[in-house]
């Protein structure tokens, strides 16, 4: 990759059996921690849509949201929450997802997005693509347009983008 690419690497730390043994999970606080990987994150995620009309990013509860909204601000956009079950306040609409084990959902407010809406879709990694999938039928639920996925890491191995087949994710890094 790039040489952007390898610092942001540099600063993702690996922790063994979490949440689970034999997990090696990818812990992106260290990036979150330094001010110039943290705007840099920020700058290439947004950096393929700035061409591009972006009424709204949607960023995914929790780690979605850490980028999502300053993504907004770069790109001139607003932003929906898509949140976990029983968070948003007013009507909304929810769409389930495939789990290894089960199922989950997120939902957004009804009015969040309306129909001819460009969206952004915006979260720190593509893993089984269960979250991405699920959002991007959520925006073409409500009428909008989605115009790209963005995310900061993609888990390769778990082939999330074989669920994506319609969105061609933008990623910074493959790990
Ligand atoms: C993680 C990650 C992505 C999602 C990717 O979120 O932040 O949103 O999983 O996995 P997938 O491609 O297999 O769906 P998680 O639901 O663990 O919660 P968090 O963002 O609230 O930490
Ligand atoms: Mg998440």
């Amino acid at each position: 990759g790039s040489a952007v690419a390898e610092l942001l690497l540099a600063q993702i730390r690996d922790i063994p059996d979490y949440p689970e043994p034999g997990i090696l999970f990818k812990d992106i606080t260290p990036l979150l921690n330094d001010a110039s990987a943290l705007r840099s994150s920020v700058e290439e995620m947004a950096a393929p849509y700035r061409g591009t009309a972006v009424d709204h990013v949607l960023g995914l509860e929790a780690r979605g949201f850490i980028f999502g909204a300053p993504i907004a601000l770069e790109l001139g956009a607003g932003f929906v929450p898509a949140r976990k079950l029983g968070k948003l306040p007013a009507e909304t609409i929810e769409q389930s997802y495939d789990l290894e084990y089960g199922t989950a959902a997120v939902e957004i407010h009804s009015d969040a997005i309306t129909p001819g809406s460009r969206v952004l879709i915006v979260d720190d990694v593509l893993a089984t693509g269960g979250t991405g999938r699920a959002a991007v039928d959520l925006v073409r639920r409500a009428g909008g347009t989605v115009v790209g996925f963005s995310v900061l890491m993609e888990l390769g191995a778990l082939r999330g983008r074989e669920k994506m087949p319609d969105v061609e994710p933008h990623v910074l890094l493959s790990v």
